[in-house]
């Protein structure tokens, strides 16, 4: 792989012990253009501006997806967590979007090389670590409504502390949808996240956090949280909304699933309507409820508000001990059961 490294390092512009989320990025990254049907060479090349037509075609479609995953260290170690997941679903995407997939090698060969050659912007720190942005985008120069014939995948990574500061309130949204059956909610396209700002703002406005997003159709039955998928511990069991085309699969969402299945809790995936939920806190068997996903890990959520009222949720003890025991895996600090470690050495 062709690699143009950078003169001077930024590294030393930033703190380490203040990290927002994805706004500081590393001195390299990745660029792989597609023309001809086909992939050309990835390269890497210091983090800069790159310059598009105003007539690209993901100005216009929005033909643009991506996915999200984090490097850890231990030491002189660096993991990457599941990362042919990650592979998998960004194919998915592509494919849903009309965009071309792409292979193994450059996807993750390329992300090793990435973050092996910027391994120094890996945070040390339990509960921060380097984000990895991978995304393709659509550049013909031509607007016609139709599959671009170009694109651009590109990998940039940002060192990166806590999603959410706090605990989060969250409001069951019941006017607008996420995504619909048929439509590309399992996708990681840039236009889900588009669509639930305007929504999402009005909720903060009313000084929550983030939404549950219901199905469109009924706005009965509870699908993601903001940027999460959402659990729910009912008596001693953990249940989740099950997949659908509406719904992303996390692969974080997996995880909590693979670990508390493994600890000896019941999980059950299948369809939660509100009231099953206002039902369990009448009942005092609503335990505990938190979100999963790459840039949060898991989310505490304090409280959820709907037509039906607000229900408090003072308990976590379920949810830590299973953010303990992913943390543990991803940051090298307990054995890799489930071989979702990849050493990039
Ligand atoms: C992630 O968790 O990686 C996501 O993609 C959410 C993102 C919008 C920050």
């Amino acid at each position: 792989m062709k690699v143009e490294r950078i003169n001077k390092s930024k590294l030393d512009s930033i703190d380490f012990n203040s990290l927002p989320f994805g706004k500081y990025f590393s001195d390299h990254m990745l660029i792989c253009e597609y023309i001809d049907d086909r992939w050309l060479e990835p390269r890497i090349k210091p983090y800069s501006e790159i310059s598009i037509a105003p007539c690209a075609q993901v100005f216009h479609y929005g033909q643009s997806i991506f996915e999200g995953m984090k490097a850890y260290r231990k030491k002189d170690e660096v993991f990457l967590f599941r990362p042919e997941e990650n592979l998998k679903r960004f194919n998915n995407s592509a494919e849903r979007l009309a965009m071309p997939k792409i292979s193994e090698e450059i996807f993750i060969k390329g992300i090793k090389e990435l973050v092996k050659l910027d391994r120094k912007w890996v945070p040390e720190k339990y509960n921060s670590a380097l984000y990895i942005r991978p995304f393709m985008i659509a550049t013909e120069e031509y607007i016609k409504a139709m599959p671009s014939r170009k694109y651009m995948f590109m990998v940039i990574t940002a060192p990166t502390g806590a999603y959410y500061d706090n605990k989060i309130d969250v409001k069951i949204e019941q006017k607008y949808s996420r995504s619909s059956p048929g439509g590309i909610g399992f996708t990681k396209a840039g236009g889900n996240y588009a669509s639930a700002f305007q929504p999402t703002k009005i909720a903060q406005k009313e000084g929550f956090t983030q939404l549950i997003w219901t199905d469109a159709c009924e706005h009965k039955y509870l699908e993601e949280c903001g940027t999460m998928n959402i659990f729910f511990v009912i008596n001693n069991k953990i249940i989740t909304p099950e997949l659908s085309d509406s719904i992303l699969g996390g692969i974080t969402r997996d995880s909590i699933i693979t670990l508390a299945q493994e600890k000896g809790y019941l999980v059950e995936e299948r369809k939660i309507s509100i009231e099953e939920i206002y039902d369990a806190e009448q009942k005092k068997t609503l335990k505990e409820v938190f979100g999963t996903g790459t840039a949060v890990t898991i989310g505490k959520i304090k409280s959820i508000t709907s037509k039906l009222g607000k229900i408090e949720i003072n308990q976590h003890e379920i949810t830590d001990k299973l953010k303990k025991s992913l943390l543990d895996i991803q940051y090298g600090e307990s054995k890799d059961i489930f071989n979702w470690r990849l050493n990039i050495k």
